[in-house]
């Protein structure tokens, strides 16, 4: 292909599964916390994610499956009526504009603090090992909070949440959902050796490290069906609680991702390297090779910029490519990079919290 034509092929339409995009450009998860107590989207978010809508497919922010999910405050939820209905709105402009939108159903796990949690209680996790670091609560940041370890029969339970937020997303009119078993959260937690010393049938062996994720990708699958399911994994982020990466990294993710093919997902969408920091992984990992042995299509994702973005396409190695910090300053991402328009860096403070400054007021390409 030439210089113009790989351009121009990642500017049409792509088919994932049931999902019919009009170009390979993913607008990936990122949190905004925008949100008030009740997790509940309304007008603001929904000209947020609109106005972003010229991507190929928006994957939403983050957004908890349940109250004990939870980790940071003024995030999303998928639990109650009013979020369904909240997110009812987000999805309706979005497609009024031309997108398609999918909800990333998220479990913090062990990362969260007993001020978010109901009642006050610990976070859950597969063992009781404490995270590193804070998290946001109302009252600003405070240090994570010492973990329980889940029983095993409390874990037909959590996988219902999962069922619960996945049918709430249909009924609040999402085209899919995004597994996020990526950055160190309770899926990723499980997954890990570093933070799953558990000994029963979740815990021990790679085989059993990977049950929950394919349990939860499973239930998922049965509420939407294999072709609107997606999944997100990061084999060697540290992100969130500082997590080390598994001791057999290309074990581990190449099980799962054998495994996932079973499925025939929509896609598979990676973290490669650390996120939102750098492409480097440890010695060994070869994260083109694990992305390869997946059988659907795949989403790239961390620090692409338009060049890396055809030429790893150019070298058969993404099917689409997903920008996360480049979608916050520019709504109209897609276009830009096709026609070669500046590009705004948002600042990092634009990046968490607030109302629509920083959020709404990015305007579209006007000349320089
Ligand atoms: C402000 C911010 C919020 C993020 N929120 C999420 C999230 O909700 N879910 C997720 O899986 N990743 C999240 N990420 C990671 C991004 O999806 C993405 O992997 C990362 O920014 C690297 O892509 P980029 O270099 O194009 O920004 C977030 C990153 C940033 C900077």
């Amino acid at each position: 292909m030439t210089d113009n034509s790989l351009l121009t092929d990642l500017f049409s339409p792509v088919t994932m599964g049931a999902l019919q995009l009009a170009n390979r450009i993913v607008m990936a998860p990122v949190t905004r916390s925008r949100y008030g107590e009740d997790g509940v989207p309304n007008a603001l978010h929904a000209t947020y994610y609109a106005q972003r809508a010229s991507a190929g497919l928006l994957i939403a922010e983050a957004t908890n499956i349940s109250p004990q999910g939870r980790g940071y405050a003024a995030t999303p939820g998928l639990w109650s009526d009013e979020q369904v209905a909240g997110w009812k709105t987000v999805t309706d402009a979005v497609h009024a504009a031309g997108g398609k939108i999918v909800s990333q159903l998220w479990h913090v796990g062990r990362f969260s603090s007993v001020e978010l949690q109901p009642g006050g209680q610990a976070p859950v996790a597969p063992s009781a090992i404490k995270a590193e670091g804070d998290t946001y609560t109302v009252d600003g940041f405070v240090p994570v909070s010492m973990p329980r370890a889940l029983d095993t029969d409390e874990i037909p339970g959590i996988i219902q949440q999962y069922v619960t937020a996945a049918e709430n997303a249909k009924r609040a009119g999402f085209d899919g959902v995004e597994v996020h078993s990526a950055n160190s959260y309770l899926l990723d937690q499980f997954l890990r050796d570093s933070t799953n010393q558990r000994s029963d049938q979740y815990g021990g062996s790679i085989e059993n490290r990977a049950r929950l994720t394919l349990e939860v990708t499973d239930a998922v699958v049965r509420v939407w069906g294999r072709e609107r399911v997606g999944i997100r994994l990061s084999p060697v982020t540290p992100d969130a609680g500082n997590t080390p990466p598994d001791s057999d990294v290309m074990g581990l993710y190449g099980h799962l991702i054998e495994e996932l093919n079973k499925f025939g997902l929509a896609y598979l969408h990676l973290v490669e390297g650390a996120t939102a920091t750098s492409r480097r992984v440890p010695e060994g990992v070869d994260l083109d090779a694990l992305s390869a042995r997946f059988e659907g299509l795949f989403i790239g994702n961390n620090n692409y910029d338009l060049d890396m973005a055809i030429q790893r396409r150019a070298e058969g190695r993404i099917d689409a490519v997903a920008f996360g910090r480049l979608f916050i300053g520019n709504p109209d991402l897609a276009a830009r990079l096709r026609h070669g328009h500046d590009l705004v860096v948002a600042p990092r403070e634009s990046y968490y919290g607030g109302g629509a400054k920083g959020y709404t007021d990015w305007p579209v390409f006007a000349g320089k």
